[in-house]
């Protein structure tokens, strides 16, 4: 059902949230005070180099953040309720029936020895209480709808006897048979070739019209989210940077940082002359552990200033839905 009431549409509201790993070496502070939200049937895209927190979001969502990592504060609204408020049962279910997740390495997410059917079959019948006979058509159904024909034969396979592309689309039917108002997706075609890519992420946008799914599209190539995203959210050091909608991110980045990730993309090699090299932003990521007083992204940034260094930038709003975390935009 289609609201329009701008509250009603807000589907995951995460508020001031901070997770923490607590390591030998000290604390790494993986997320400080994050603040993001998704509305309902959209994709939101979430960008940023690795180690910056993309995945600890998403677990943070699930309720599956590993030890020795702990949610220290915050809230997880979603769908009107407070995640953080439901225990392990409870939120069993909101995985179950209304957020799935899928990842970059389908063959690590399906069990090796069941067969396909019956893993598509499992959750039906534990959580949707569905007849053996009644999962199985459904299981056909799924298949039937990510492509893959024959679904009857297919249902008997082991992961092992299927290719990269087809797990993953396996994983989309299993990920989709309950009908989530989210999906999660960790680099879902990180590991395909180019081609069959573009084959899974026209599936899953097509899936999304039909079930009106909210999509995190979680990914480091700013090619996929200029593909499949309405909006995009850049993180940097556990912190959002940038927050826009995709078209607005491409015509008009504001944040160094987002601009160096635009440098950056590959597929501009093809323009450069052969004296060029690619860009790189310089410098890394700094550590979580030791995060700088000011701005995290300091060292890295050829507009950095006294102010940089001495106080954290606020989220702040450039225009209508363009929020930046920068002193000099
Ligand atoms: N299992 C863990 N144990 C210890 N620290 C962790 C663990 N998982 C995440 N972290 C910490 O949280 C930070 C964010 O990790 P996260 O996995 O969210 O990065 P990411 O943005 O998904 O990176 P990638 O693009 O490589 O997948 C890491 O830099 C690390 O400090
Ligand atoms: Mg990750």
């Amino acid at each position: 059902m289609k609201q329009d009431n701008q509250k009603d549409n807000l589907l995951v509201d995460i508020r001031d949230l901070n997770v923490a790993f607590f390591l030998r070496q000290g604390v790494a502070r993986a997320l400080a005070n994050l603040n993001l939200q998704i509305k309902r049937g959209e994709t939101l895209g979430l960008v940023g180099e690795s180690g910056c927190g993309k995945s600890v979001t998403s677990l943070a969502i699930m309720q599956l953040i590993p030890e020795p990592g702990k949610i220290m504060s915050g809230e997880i609204h979603f769908n009107g309720e407070d995640l953080m408020k439901k225990n392990r049962k409870q939120m069993r279910k909101v995985r179950a029936n209304s957020i799935s997740m899928i990842f970059q390495d389908p063959t690590s997410a399906l069990n090796p020895v069941l067969t396909i059917g019956d893993q598509l079959t499992d959750t039906m019948i534990v959580h949707q209480k569905m007849g053996r006979k009644a999962a199985r058509e459904k299981a056909e159904f799924h298949l039937n709808e990510v492509g893959i024909s024959n679904p009857g034969r297919q249902l008997k396979q082991y992961p092992h006897e299927l290719s990269g592309g087809m797990k993953q689309r396996v994983m989309i039917a299993m990920a989709l048979s309950s009908e989530p108002d989210l999906l999660i997706a960790d680099e879902p075609t990180t590991a395909l070739d180019v081609t069959i890519q573009a084959q899974i992420l026209d599936l899953m946008l097509d899936l999304q019209q039909k079930y009106n799914t909210a999509i995190l599209m979680i990914t480091h190539d700013l090619g996929v989210i200029a593909e499949v995203t309405d909006r995009v959210a850049v993180m940097y050091a556990g912190k959002i940077v940038e927050q826009t909608d995709v078209k607005t991110l491409f015509k008009e980045a504001l944040h160094p940082y987002t601009n160096g990730l635009m440098k950056a993309i590959p597929s501009a090699v093809a323009d450069l002359a052969d004296h060029e090299k690619l860009y790189t932003i310089p410098g890394n990521v700094p550590t979580l552990l030791e995060l700088p007083h000011g701005c995290y992204f300091q060292k890295r940034c050829h507009l950095v200033s006294e102010e940089c260094r001495s106080r954290h930038p606020e989220f702040t709003e450039r225009s209508a839905g363009h929020l930046v975390r920068c002193f000099h935009v």
